[in-house]
Formats: C-alpha cells, structure tokens, sequence
C-alpha cells in the first residue's frame, strides 16, 4: 500500500458519512479482467464493481463512445428527443424479443421505484385504489431508496428504517403454494429477481418461475424480474429470464447496462406498457445522451465479443471446478449459480476472513455475510481465470 492509499483512507474517514466497511485497497487503473491498486500492484477482479463492468474494466468501445458524445452534446432535458436515447430503448426491446417500451433512470434501485410506481398506477387502473400490493421474496434484494427497501426481503438491512411502505409481503423463493396464498385481488404485481444475488446467489428452480408466469396470468397480476444484477448477459443470454423461457410484463434493469456509468432502465410490454401517462414519473438525468451512448456501445461490444456464450461457457467450467474443490476440502458445502453468477456457501462461517485473504493473494471477492463467498467476474473471464480463482481459494481454504 503506498502513500496515495494512507492519504485517501484518511480522508475517506474523516468526510465521509460510514456506510461503507471499505477494504483497504486502492485501485487506481483497470483493464479487462485486471485492477492495479496505487503500488502498481495487479489484482485479478472476480467482483467487476458488483456485477458492472461486464466488459471488463475501461472497455475501449465504451471509452471511445463516451468521449465522443462528450465533445457533441452532454445533457438535453427528457423533455426533448435525444438520438441515443430513442436508439437505446429501440435497442434494449429487440434484445428482450420486442414489444417493450423503456423508461430510463440512473441506477438499479431508481429503476425498481420506477417499476414499483407503474406496477400502482397499472393496479389501480385495473381493480381501483385498493389494488397497490406487491409480493416480493424473501432473501431478495431490491435497493436502498424506502421503497425499494419496503420490496428487499431482508429484516437485517429495514429494521432502522421501519415504518417501511405499506404494501409489500415477502414469500419464501421457489415455494409456489406460499405465493399462491399470497397473491390476492389487492396484489398489483409479483417482484422476483429470477437469481438472486445479494441475498447469495440463489436461482429461481425453472419449474417454479413457470409457475409463477401461470399464477400471475390466472390472477391479472402484473409479473416483474429484476434483472439489475442478472441481465446484460450476465447469465448467459441477454436477461436471466430468457434462459429459463419465461418472459415477465416487466423488467429492470441497471449495473452493466452501461458498463459502469450511471444507467437504469424499466421495460414494460402490453398492459404495463400504457400504465403511465406524462407527468407521472420522470428524471433530470436518466437516459442521458453521454449513458445512453455508452449503454449502445456497451450492448454492441457484449454481443460483437459472443460474452454472453463466454460467461455460460466458463460459468459452467467455474461450476465444475468448484464442485470438485467442494468434495476435495469439504470446506465448502454448495455451489450455487447461472453464467457468471456464482456463490460458495462455506462450511466454517470465516467468509470475511476468506474475502481477506483472497485479496492479500491478489484476487478480489465478494463476501456476503458469514458463509457465503460471490464471484461475479467481468464476462471476459477465461478458463485460465477461473482456474487461478480456484486454486487460490483452495490454498485460502486451507489455511484459514
Ligand atoms: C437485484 C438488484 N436490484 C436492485 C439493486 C439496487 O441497485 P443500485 O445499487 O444500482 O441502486 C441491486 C443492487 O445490488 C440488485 O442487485
């Protein structure tokens, strides 16, 4: 660590509010699967800035496009047409199959607000003022603003802040019967991360978000997958959903659409798509034309480079070479995940301890509580990659 790191840790504690336990490291640079902290040291980023920069670090495509935009024009109200723009959200609905409409904001939670407002609008519309609920899992994770926080399904991160929104229940994930007991002529829509990944990596089982399609079919509720974390290739195909062919009426998105600007977007098709009316929702800088340049040359990059065939490629390699690691040490109990979304699940709860020691070896981790470990790695990642993660897990398992 050099004295650039001493100089910023410093400062950090001193003026900033302490929401973050921040690890002591600073990275000063980045490239594809690589970060260099200010010693000039190389670091092998298996977290990509929680799922973000899909590309890899400073994809040049995405830099390019940027500074481009940058030079022509940086910011135009909502209130007027932005080339980008237009072709961005023509884009996002071909990628999803056609037939979506966008609005576009600035991160994942932003983009669940937005979604959580029309799923209301859209209820109250269909069954009157009494049709606002919204049944999400439990375990999930839908963002920090107060009613994205009202749809998280974890009691750890709400308490402080309770009285939460009203209009929000949690089911257990992959448990039909309960949200069958659930969903009323109140719910307005069903929210599901199709994998969810802060709660640990939990994917949806196939049969289970089938059923829940049919559910929300039967009872005219709206179905809606936030892909903040799962979309953008991350799994595979472009949106989780598409890789368990189960298509919801609305989606969010966020973290990799631009590969590490500010993006968020809410796609909605039929019904949902007429729910908001002008006026009813809007933002100063979503969908901006410097984002929404880099969101175009992000998905032109994604799919000119085949990641999305890389990160089911090499997911499932991760997998295997996991699973072995699993039976070998028997310090790790699960291997969870889809493409390039990954967790452990640890047989001794040191899972901060083992994130520790990852990163002394030059590989960043996600820790996530006690016992469970993430790999979210840029979609670039190689096998060769995947091998070095293992094996250094293995020599980090054994030592702790
Ligand atoms: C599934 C999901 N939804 C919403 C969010 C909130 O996104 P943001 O941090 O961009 O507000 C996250 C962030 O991790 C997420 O994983």
């Amino acid at each position: 660590m050099g004295a650039l790191y001493e100089d910023v840790a410093a400062m950090d504690a001193s003026y900033h509010l302490p929401t973050y336990a921040r690890k002591p490291v600073l990275f000063t640079r980045g490239e594809g699967m690589r970060l260099y902290d200010d010693d000039g040291r190389e670091y092998l980023d298996f977290v990509a800035g929680i799922g973000v920069v899909n590309l890899g670090h400073a994809h040049p495509a995405v830099a390019e496009a940027v500074c481009e935009q940058m030079r022509k024009l940086v910011q135009v109200s909502n209130l007027y047409h932005v080339e980008h723009r237009a072709a961005l959200a023509g884009r996002l609905s071909a990628l999803a199959g056609g037939g979506w409409k966008t609005f576009l904001c600035n991160s994942g939670t932003e983009a669940i607000e937005g979604a959580i407002k029309l799923a209301r609008r859209w209820g109250k519309e269909r069954r009157g003022s009494d049709c606002f609920e919204i049944v999400t899992a439990e375990r999930s994770f839908h963002g920090r603003t107060m009613a994205a926080l009202s749809a998280t399904g974890q009691p750890s991160k709400q308490e402080a802040f309770e009285p939460l929104l009203p209009g929000f229940s949690h089911v257990p994930l992959n448990d039909i019967g309960s949200l069958e007991a659930a969903v009323t002529e109140r719910t307005c829509a069903v929210l599901i991360e199709p994998v969810q990944g802060e709660g640990g990596v939990f994917p949806c089982d196939e049969a289970y978000l089938e059923a829940v399609r049919s559910l929300c079919d039967a009872r005219d509720v709206l179905l809606i997958f936030d892909e903040v974390q799962s979309g953008m290739y991350r799994t595979g195909t472009a949106f989780a959903w598409q890789g368990y062919g189960v298509r919801p009426d609305v989606m969010t998105l966020a973290k990799g659409l631009a590969n590490g600007l500010p993006a968020g977007a809410v796609l909605a098709s039929g019904s949902a798509a007429e729910a908001f009316s002008p006026g009813d929702h809007g933002s100063t800088f979503g969908g901006g034309p410097v984002i929404a340049a880099a969101a175009l040359a992000t998905i032109d990059a994604l799919e000119a480079e085949g990641l999305g065939a890389n990160a089911a490629k090499t997911g499932e390699v991760l997998r295997a070479s996991l699973r072995e690691l699993a039976v070998r040490s028997g310090a790790i109990t699960e291997v969870r995940g889809r493409g390039l979304m990954n967790a452990v699940t640890l047989a001794v709860p040191d899972a901060q301890q083992v994130g520790a020691a990852c990163l002394e070896r030059g590989l960043i981790v996600n820790a996530i509580g006690d016992s469970i470990v993430r790999f979210l790695p840029p979609l670039v990642c190689t096998e060769h990659e995947t091998a070095i993660l293992v094996d250094t897990l293995d020599a980090v398992l054994g030592a702790t």
